[in-house]
C-alpha cells in the first residue's frame, strides 16, 4: 500500500510535529489513514522549527513507541537536572550533565528533589515496574522526564535525549562550545526497550593498537546507540596489549613486532619498521571506569590456546616445542600454540587473575578460534597428558585445555565465553558461544541449551568490504554491505523456538588487520556498526531499511562534528 514516494514522504515529516505512531508502513494502511496523513502534512506546512532544532530524529536505534507533539522543550543556564529516588540514577544523572557541560558549558546542578526552580528540568524519575533496560520519556514545556527502574534504562534514556538535542551537543570540548543555539528537545513521548541482552561491538587493537582516547570515543559511541558490551581483544600473535604485572616480559616483548605486512596478505613486502604498543593496568582501570559510567562492559579477550604468538616470544617455555618464536609480522593462522602443560596452566591462570581484578565482566572470552594442532601432534608431553586424560584426539586435547580454564574461571565467579571452534572436542560446561563461522555453531550451541552471541561472518564482520566500488580501501577480502548487516536476523530460522532464549543477541567484529589509522577504523565500522546497533534494538518487523537509511545519514554528519568519520551513505 506504500509506495517509495509515500515513504520519503513520510520520511520528510519527520521534522514536523505530527502525532506519529511507530512504522505505520509496516503495516497495510486503509486509504483513509493515507488521506488523514496528508491532511496532517498539509495543517503543518506552516510551522516554524525553533532555532537550533534538528532538521530529522535522527533516533539510533529507532525506539519502540514514539509520539511526536508540537513545541520544545528548551535548556538555558538555569535548567536543573532532579536525580530519582534511587542511588541508581546517580551515574546516569552525572552522565548527562558531563554531555551537556561539554557542548554548553552551562554548569547544570543535580537536585535530590525538585523545588521552585525558574527555569526548566531534566528529571530522572523511578518506575520499578519496568524491565531492567527499559525506559520511558516524555517532554512537555517545563521538563524532561526520564524514567526507569534502574541505571541501564536510565542510560538509555540519557542516550535517547542527547540523540534529540542539536547536532551541536555532540562537541565534547570548549573550544566548540555554542553560544548561538537554541538547546531544545522535541515534544516526545517514548517508551522503548531492547529486544536482545547482549548488543555488542567488538574492537581487535592487537594487529593495530590503537590508545585510550580512541577506544573511550568508541566506547562512548556503543554507549550513544545503546550497545551494551565492548568485547577487547586484547592478545594475538601480532602483539600482547595488557600489561600483566607478573610477566612483564609479555608487554616488553609480546607487545612489539619488528615489522608489519605491507599491503595484501602474502605481499612478502615488510615496512622495515618496529611496531607496538599496550595498556597500562592504570589505563585499563581507566577504560573501564568510563566504560561503566556510561552502562557499558567491557569483555577482555584473552586468546588460548591459538594465536599466542607473541606471549610464546615472552616466555618460549609456554610453547611445546621450545621455540624460538616470534612476534608475527603478518597476518594468519601459526602453528605455535600454547603447550597444555602444568607452566602453561600456572601462567594463564595467573594472568588471568590479573585481568579478573582489573574487569568486573561476569564473563571472560578466552578465545579458542583457529587452534592448528600439530605442535601437540608431535609432542611427547602432550602425548602423556592423552593417555592419562583418556582424550581421543587434539580437539578433545582444546577441550580438556578449555575446560580446565573454564573451571579455574567459574570458581572466582567468572563465565568463558568463546569463538565456536570451543564446540570441537566436547563443550565446556557453562560456556557461552561466539557464532562467528556461519551460525551453525550458534545453532548446535543453542540446542545444548548454552547461551549464544551471534556474529556470524556473512553479517558481522566489518572488516570485510562494504562496496564493490574502486577506490574502496584495502580490506581483508569478502563483502558486507550496510544493508546486509541491517538485514540480519540474530535467530537463525531453523532454531526450535524453545531454543530461542538462549540467542542473547548480536555483536559486530572490527579484526584490524587492515585497519592501522583511527581514520581507517571509524571509516569501516560506521555506518555499519550503527545497523547492528538496531538489529540487536528492534524486532524484524519493525525495521525499515529507508528510514534507517535516512536517520544514519543524519548521525554521521553529528558523529562528524566530533571527528568520527563514517564511509558515507551513498
Ligand atoms: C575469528 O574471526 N577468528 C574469530
Amino acid at each position: 500500500m506504500f509506495s517509495g514516494v509515500s515513504l520519503a514522504l513520510l520520511s520528510s515529516l519527520y521534522h514536523l510535529p505530527i502525532r506519529m505512531r511507530p512504522f505505520p508502513w509496516s503495516h497495510p494502511l486503509p486509504r483513509r489513514s493515507v488521506y488523514c496523513l496528508f491532511a496532517i502534512l498539509l495543517a503543518t506546512l506552516g510551522f516554524k522549527q525553533p532555532v537550533g532544532a534538528q532538521s530529522t530524529l535522527a533516533l539510533i536505534p529507532w525506539p519502540q513507541q514514539l509520539e511526536v507533539h508540537e513545541g520544545a522543550w528548551v535548556m538555558t543556564p538555569s535548567t536543573v537536572i532532579v536525580r530519582a529516588d534511587s542511588d541508581e540514577s546517580e551515574a546516569p544523572a552525572q552522565l548527562l550533565r558531563h554531555y551537556l557541560h561539554g557542548a554548553t558549558a552551562f554548569d547544570l546542578p543535580i537536585l535530590a528533589t525538585a523545588g521552585n526552580e525558574d527555569g526548566t528540568r531534566l528529571v530522572f524519575s523511578h518506575d520499578e515496574t519496568l524491565q531492567p533496560e527499559a525506559y520511558r520519556i516524555s517532554v512537555t514545556e517545563e521538563e524532561v522526564l526520564m524514567v526507569a527502574a534502574s541505571a541501564p534504562g536510565w542510560f538509555h534514556a540519557v542516550q535517547t535525549v542527547r540523540q534529540l538535542l542539536p547536532p551541536e551537543i555532540e562537541h565534547t570540548d570548549y573550544g566548540l562550545v555554542r553560544q548561538d543555539i537554541a538547546w531544545t528537545v522535541p515534544r516526545v513521548s517514548i517508551e522503548d526497550q531492547p529486544r536482545f541482552s547482549y548488543r555488542g561491538m567488538h574492537l581487535d587493537i592487537a594487529r593495530h593498537f590503537q590508545g585510550v582516547p580512541f577506544i573511550k570515543e568508541y566506547i562512548d559511541l556503543l554507549a550513544r546507540h545503546k550497545q551494551n558490551i565492548f568485547h577487547w581483544h586484547l592478545t594475538e600473535d601480532q602483539g600482547w596489549r595488557i600489561e600483566i604485572n607478573q610477566y612483564p616480559r609479555l608487554t616488553e616483548v609480546g607487545a612489539f613486532r619488528d615489522e608489519t605486512l605491507i599491503g595484501r596478505y602474502g605481499s612478502d613486502r615488510y615496512d622495515g619498521t618496529r611496531y607496538g604498543g599496550f595498556y597500562t593496568q592504570d589505563e585499563v582501570r581507566e577504560v573501564v571506569a568510563f566504560a561503566t559510567a556510561r552502562g557499558v562492559t567491557v569483555i577482555p579477550e584473552i586468546e588460548l590456546p591459538g594465536h599466542a604468538s607473541a606471549a610464546l616470544a615472552a616466555y618460549p617455555e609456554l610453547g611445546c616445542t621450545g621455540g624460538p618464536y616470534m612476534v608475527q609480522t603478518t597476518w594468519g593462522i601459526f602453528e605455535d600454540v600454547y603447550c597444555p602443560t602444568d607452566t602453561t596452566f600456572t601462567f594463564l591462570q595467573n594472568v588471568l587473575m590479573e585481568v579478573m581484578a582489573l574487569f568486573p565482566s561476569k564473563y571472560i572470552h578466552i578465545g579458542g578460534d583457529e587452534v592448528p594442532k600439530s605442535t601437540w601432534e608431535a609432542s611427547e608431553t602432550v602425548a602423556a597428558l592423552m593417555a592419562r586424560e583418556g582424550l581421543a584426539d587434539q580437539h578433545e586435547v582444546q577441550s580438556y585445555f578449555v575446560q580446565r580454564i573454564e573451571r579455574f574461571l567459574n570458581g572466582y565467579g567468572r563465565q568463558i565465553i568463546g569463538w565456536d571452534e570451543i564446540l570441537e572436542g566436547g563443550l565446556a560446561p557453562g560456556a557461552t558461544v561466539m557464532s562467528w563461522r556461519g551460525i551453525t555453531g550458534g545453532l548446535a550451541a543453542a540446542r545444548m541449551q548454552h547461551d549464544v552471541v551471534m556474529t556470524p561472518t556473512s553479517h558481522a564482520y566489518f572488516d570485510y568490504y562494504q562496496a564493490e566500488k574502486e577506490g574502496e580501501p584495502l580490506a581483508i577480502g569478502g563483502f558486507l554491505p550496510l544493508e546486509k548487516v541491517y538485514s540480519y536476523e540474530p535467530i537463525p530460522e531453523e532454531l526450535e523456538p524453545e531454543f530461542h532464549q538462549y540467542i542473547l543477541g548480536a555483536q559486530g567484529n572490527v579484526w584490524t588487520e587492515y585497519m592501522r589509522s583511527e581514520e581507517k577504523v571509524w571509516y569501516m565500522a560506521f555506518p555499519r556498526a550503527l545497523a547492528m546497533a538496531e538489529v540487536g534494538w528492534l524486532q524484524p518487523e519493525r525495521k525499515n531499511f529507508n528510514h534507517f537509511q535516512i536517520r544514519a545519514k543524519a548521525t554521521l554528519d553529528r558523529l562528524r562534528l566530533r571527528g568520527v568519520t563514517g564511509r558515507a551513505i551513498d
